[in-house]
């Protein structure tokens, strides 16, 4: 059976791939190769030994996508990752995300519309919440001003898919709501390829330790929180791959109870900055360099994921530890280190 994941060489589309390919699905990846790289390909076959169908393609071009799907007629699923992440960019280019979050959802689903294929699995995030009232949150929280154009392209996205979900019983969606993914695939074959200097805590932790940056600095440590810092809830990414594929499970199942749901994808359990550095530290055996410094513009105070939802209807729950997280993140740093 055919599945297509756009942004499948990202981070958690590679990952994801990865535990299609193990399910025995064939796997069609679109990446425009804007914050990927093709070497991901390599890591895949490499794990798994089957080599994905790979077209590089740009999801903005609306020719280009109504060209492959004549050419995809037997395209059953397709888990949608591609799209634009950073935060702190998107504040700086709206325009860009505007273009590349929104347009290129819209001519997949009228792909998927015209073609009447089901199945369609929306990567979303926790950042629609925006500071929740209530910890854990649940999927009923509700939806708050996005912080920034790329929170706001995840809910204006959600909305999209709601309104084509309503108007057309064939379209069958899920979005899945992650909450911070990290670390990296055991096989340290493939894992986070952050570019230029990164935004997120993990790569800057693995980075300061393998020598690339010099010092971490943690954004603040004077939050209403037990030790000061920011409370996240840290998902190691091979949980999420496998929270989609279970996804998708239940649309081509027809097992889904209405035509879009959401679902969080977390662990349940909030970790503040110092508990990271400290379980990275246990892990590892290395002394991180760090220091305290103001807080940064736009973080929540704690965010951490209520998961009885997907617990119950998808039968998914996190397996792997923080632990294992911040070790398979430190060892996918040191194979980068080598090369
Ligand atoms: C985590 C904590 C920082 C870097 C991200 C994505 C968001 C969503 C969820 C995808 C915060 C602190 C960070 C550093 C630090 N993912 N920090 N020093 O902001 O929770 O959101 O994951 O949809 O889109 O942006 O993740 O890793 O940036 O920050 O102290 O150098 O680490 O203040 O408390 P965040 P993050």
């Amino acid at each position: 059976m055919k599945v297509l994941v756009t942004g499948g060489l990202g981070f958690i589309g590679s990952h994801t791939v990865v535990e299609l390919q193990k399910e025995g699905y064939q796997v069609v990846i679109i990446d425009n190769l804007s914050n990927s790289s093709i070497e991901v390909l390599d890591g895949i076959v490499a794990i798994t030994g089957k080599k994905p169908i790979f077209e590089q393609l740009d999801l903005r071009d609306k020719t280009k996508v109504q060209g492959f799907f004549k050419q995809h007629q037997d395209i059953k699923g397709v888990i949608h990752f591609a799209a634009s992440k950073a935060v702190g960019e998107s504040v700086k280019k709206p325009l860009l995300y505007y273009e590349n979050n929104i347009n290129t959802l819209v001519y997949v689903l009228q792909e998927l519309e015209k073609l009447e294929i089901a199945n369609f699995i929306f990567s979303s995030s926790c950042t629609v919440y925006g500071q929740a009232e209530k910890m854990p949150i649940t999927e009923s929280a509700p939806v708050q001003k996005a912080e920034s154009p790329y929170g706001n392209t995840k809910q204006i996205g959600e909305e999209i898919i709601q309104d084509t979900c309503k108007i057309n019983p064939k379209v069958q969606a899920i979005a899945l709501r992650y909450f911070n993914p990290i670390g990296a695939h055991q096989s340290v074959k493939i894992g986070e390829l952050p570019i230029g200097v990164p935004q997120n805590l993990i790569p800057y932790i693995t980075q300061t330790a393998g020598g690339i940056r010099e010092q971490l600095s943690v954004f603040g440590d004077d939050y209403p929180t037990p030790d000061g810092t920011c409370i996240r809830d840290y998902i190691h990414v091979v949980d999420v791959a496998i929270a989609h594929v279970i996804a998708l499970q239940r649309l081509l199942a027809t097992k889904n109870e209405i035509n879009f749901e959401v679902f969080n994808l977390g662990t349940g359990t909030g970790s503040s900055v110092l508990e990271v550095i400290e379980s990275f530290e246990r892990v590892s055996g290395e002394k991180l360099n760090y220091k305290i410094v103001a807080r940064r513009e736009g973080d929540v105070i704690s965010a951490f994921a209520d998961t009885q939802k997907a617990n119950k209807y998808l039968g998914w729950k996190t397996e792997l530890t923080l632990d294992d997280a911040m070790l398979s993140a430190w060892k996918w740093q040191q194979s980068l280190n080598k090369d």
